[in-house]
């Protein structure tokens, strides 16, 4: 059966009809197939996968190439999802002509159907030639992990007046310069609010309260799969990460003591 993939027209439908729009995090075939299967509306290919699943104390060390590679997996298990890859530090920041060779590696190599990148007015002119190249861009500001150095941690942005306006100024120019959403990271909820009744385009909000026109989780840390990381604004629908070493340490126990194989695994 022919599955109608989510496009970046139904996502503004959304937002005009107060339908909320779902977004998780994948880096691999088989998440990716069930969150898909699932229904979510967003599959977002993180460079999160630096700090989740390659060991790297942030995200500013992933590559091109370890994007393209998980986008590659994420998007062979994926029907209906819109598949976003997330573009890693230094990928779109040096030149445009880059920025727009690397954004096109996503939907050339990879087969994913939009890119992500963080920032504000500094990537507008970015953001508006890798548009004009036919590939959609999904906009990120508030907390923006790429620039952790910059910004001197991971606190909550947009507090204050000054900040704030600088957001929601960011907001309205990504939406001229052409994204089709934004990402709204650890912002204050009335600041999300009022960027989301300010803009056109949907919001999708990770820690910017509950008035964003969609939510994205990291999809191991909403499972307490990566138990490292407890971040207030993700909630914990389960401790998976407990359950998987229970079972590590189960089968250790049984092989250890010639409880497996049973007569029932054996030929
Ligand atoms: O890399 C990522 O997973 C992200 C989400 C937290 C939005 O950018």
């Amino acid at each position: 059966m022919v599955v109608k993939k989510v496009t970046t027209s139904d996502l503004i439908e959304m937002k005009k009809n107060e339908e909320k729009i779902t977004m998780l995090t994948a880096y691999d075939y088989l998440m990716a197939s069930q969150l898909d299967e699932c229904g979510v509306d967003l599959i977002l290919v993180g460079d999160s996968v630096g700090n989740v699943l390659l060991g790297y104390e942030n995200t500013i060390p992933v590559t091109m190439e370890e994007m393209i590679h998980h986008c590659k997996a994420v998007s062979r298990g994926v029907k209906r999802a819109m598949v976003i890859g997330d573009m890693p530090f230094m990928s779109y920041q040096a030149s445009i002509e880059e920025a727009v060779r690397n954004a096109g590696r996503f939907l050339k190599e990879a087969r994913v159907e939009a890119v992500k990148l963080e920032g504000g007015r500094e990537v507008f002119e970015t953001i508006r030639r890798i548009v004009d190249s036919g590939i959609p861009v999904m906009g990120h500001l508030g907390l923006t992990p790429q620039s952790v150095y910059k910004l001197g941690g991971y606190g909550v942005r947009g507090r204050g007046e000054k900040q704030a306006l600088k957001i929601l100024e960011d907001a309205k120019g990504l939406e001229e310069a052409g994204v089709f959403s934004i990402v709204l990271e650890k912002v204050p909820a009335s600041l999300a609010k009022k960027v989301t009744e300010q803009i056109g385009i949907p919001t999708i909000g990770i820690g910017a309260g509950v008035d964003c026109d969609g939510q994205v989780l990291v999809t191991h840390d909403m499972l307490g799969l990566f138990e490292k990381f407890k971040p207030k604004f993700s909630k914990r629908y389960s401790e998976i990460g407990k359950e998987m070493k229970n079972c590590y340490r189960e089968y250790i126990e049984e092989v250890k003591n010639k409880k497996f194989p049973g007569e029932e695994h054996s030929y």
